[in-house]
């Protein structure tokens, strides 16, 4: 992994160029990096705040072996990777609020997106963004958000290399999606209860359709997020967002 990695000053989007360099044929495991994204782009069509040399605005492309609803597992293996490579750094315990934002002390400081391309019942090709808040001071994140996102350094109080801890990441994440490729989804599925946020705690989850109380009970052999309403019902749920306190 990262044996083909371009790094470049500015893009619209790491997402959107590893796009085009899946679309030209380049192989699993070319990686973009760049220092600043014009358009760096978050889940649900939201924007990625990605200012120049603050954070690893990164994007992987995967060839996968997999069917496409097993996509979402990448996103979960991907998260707890990060979980990892930061636990390991520093005395900082992260948390993975599913299915993808990274938290330290309740706050956002990361999040990844997994673009799928599939046709029929197969994956041509998946991008995995990975964006993390690493060098920002209190004064760069903007005050509206300041109660919700920060960054490593801001939870840390230490001066985190990005080159080093790109490397890191790309070595874990090598490690861990070998392993997924050949025993399967469990041992991820372990790690990501072990940083898994607010698993039995009661929350609010929306989806497109509707939102609701539940406890949150864990995740599903295939990733999927399991929760219980009031009533005892459980639900399995492949996209949703979750609150608290609202
Ligand atoms: C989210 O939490 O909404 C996901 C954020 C993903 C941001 C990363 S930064 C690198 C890659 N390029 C993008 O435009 N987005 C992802």
């Amino acid at each position: 992994l990262g044996h083909n990695l371009q790094h470049f000053k500015e893009v619209t989007s790491t997402q959107e160029v590893v796009h085009q360099l899946a679309k030209q044929g380049k192989p699993h495991g070319t990686v973009v990096i760049a220092d600043k994204q014009v358009q760096g782009k978050g889940r649900m069509s939201r924007n990625w705040d990605s200012p120049k040399g603050k954070g690893i605005w990164m994007s992987i492309l995967l060839r996968p072996e997999l069917l496409p609803y097993q996509a979402p597992q990448l996103t979960l293996l991907a998260a707890t990777v990060l979980a990892e490579v930061i636990a390991e750094q520093s005395s900082i315990m992260p948390q993975i609020k599913w299915p993808n934002d990274l938290l330290i002390n309740h706050k956002k400081v990361s999040g990844i997106l997994t673009e799928m391309q599939a046709e029929q019942d197969q994956i041509q090709y998946v991008v995995l963004g990975i964006g993390i808040n690493v060098n920002q001071t209190e004064s760069d994140i903007p005050e509206e958000l300041q109660h919700k996102a920060s960054s490593l350094q801001v939870e840390s109080q230490q001066h985190w290399s990005i080159q080093d801890t790109i490397q890191r990441i790309l070595q874990q994440f090598e490690r861990t999606y070998d392993q997924f490729m050949t025993d399967g989804f469990k041992a991820v599925k372990l790690k990501w209860e072990q940083f898994g946020y607010r698993i039995g705690e009661e929350v609010t989850i929306s989806t497109m359709k509707k939102s609701w109380q539940a406890r949150l009970v864990g995740i599903e052999p295939d990733g999927a997020l399991l929760a219980r309403d009031e009533k005892g019902k459980e639900e399995k749920l492949y996209s949703a967002e979750i609150h608290w306190g609202e």
